[in-house]
């Protein structure tokens, strides 16, 4: 039982990341269906369910303990909240077995939520010594020990280079390869937080703890969190009522660029290579983009939650 409580002695307490932002934009003081595609602990929806008594929130997670929280902290808005294991990406399946259409709102808050990195067995942080796990549905899929078991060393590397942006990528791999085969494989946080720290060099106060970045990776790989993303967007956008909103919030790079060529391209802009003689990107007006450029979080807000620090929203307004 996850009791929805402010997650007090672990670690900080969450706050949705760029609430009033995500508020504005969303607008859901005109009532209607809103799909929260990553509810989490949902801060975002109780926010959205409290402007209202005429909104609903259908809320999805691939983690049922995050539901379990989500459900519990969301009871009080009884029949306006519904909450649905299902990966974002089956949005299109989730509206219509609730037979619902046409939402006025759509947010997706990517990432990982406080509960699970702040939840020592779940294996996201090097802060807690734990089995390599990172599942954000622990009871599907390979873990982050299965691919550093199972993976070459090209593909290790690459995955290390791509999603975390680190530089010691192969050195990183190299020795997590002559481990598995030398001595035992990496299986816990401790183990890969050591190794990497081995490989990549101690780090200097104020500077991110080396393995940072490999943790980040290995857990986007292990989510496939950058996969169908693109895809996802233009479902979503599809979907909703004509003046619906979509919000995308983003914390990392490759999935903001995702986010933002998606809305591009569906705002009517050609997002094909400069020179290609004819568009193949399938560039259509369906929306308009309100976000020139993302908006980010203020320091007040970031020294108060240090992790929206990378927080990037995007939104746009169905034609
Ligand atoms: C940053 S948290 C969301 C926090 C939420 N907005 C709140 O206010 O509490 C991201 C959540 O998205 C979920 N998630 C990530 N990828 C997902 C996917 N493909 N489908 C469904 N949920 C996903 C994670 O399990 C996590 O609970």
């Amino acid at each position: 039982m996850v009791t929805a409580a402010p997650l007090g002695g672990r670690g900080a307490p969450h706050r949705p990341v760029l609430l009033e932002e995500t508020l504005e934009f969303l607008a859901p003081e005109r009532g209607g269906l809103f799909v929260d595609c990553t509810v989490g602990l949902g801060g975002h929806s109780e926010a959205i369910l409290k402007s209202s008594g005429d909104t609903r929130v259908i809320g999805m997670d691939l983690d049922p303990e995050a539901l379990e929280y989500a459900r519990e902290r969301l009871a009080p808005f009884r029949e306006r909240f519904r909450a649905v294991q299902a990966n974002f990406r089956a949005i299109a399946a989730v509206l219509q077995e609730a037979n619902e259409r046409e939402p006025s709102g759509i947010l997706v808050d990517l990432g990982v939520s406080s509960l699970q990195f702040d939840s020592p067995e779940r294996g996201f942080s090097f802060r807690f010594d734990a089995p390599l796990d990172m599942r954000m549905n622990p009871a599907a899929g390979a873990t982050a020990a299965d691919l550093l078991q199972q993976l070459s060393e090209s593909e290790i590397a690459r995955i290390i280079f791509e999603y975390g942006e680190e530089r010691h990528s192969r050195r990183i791999a190299r020795r997590i390869v002559e481990r598995r085969d030398q001595e035992t494989p990496v299986t816990t946080t401790t183990e890969l937080a050591e190794l990497v720290r081995a490989a990549a060099g101690g780090h200097k106060r104020n500077q991110i703890h080396p393995a940072t970045r490999t943790f980040q990776a290995l857990r986007i790989a292990v989510n496939h969190e950058l996969e169908g993303l693109g895809e996802f967007v233009e479902t979503a956008v599809d979907l909703l009522m004509p003046d619906g909103r979509f919000v995308g919030i983003s914390f990392h790079s490759l999935e903001d660029r995702i986010l933002k060529r998606e809305l591009r391209r569906l705002s009517g802009h050609c997002e094909c290579p400069p020179r290609l003689p004819v568009c193949s990107c399938g560039a259509r007006e369906v929306v308009e983009v309100l976000t020139r450029r993302p908006l980010v979080p203020g320091s007040r807000e970031i020294d108060e939650n240090p992790r929206a620090r990378s927080a990037k929203l995007r939104a746009a307004r169905k034609l």
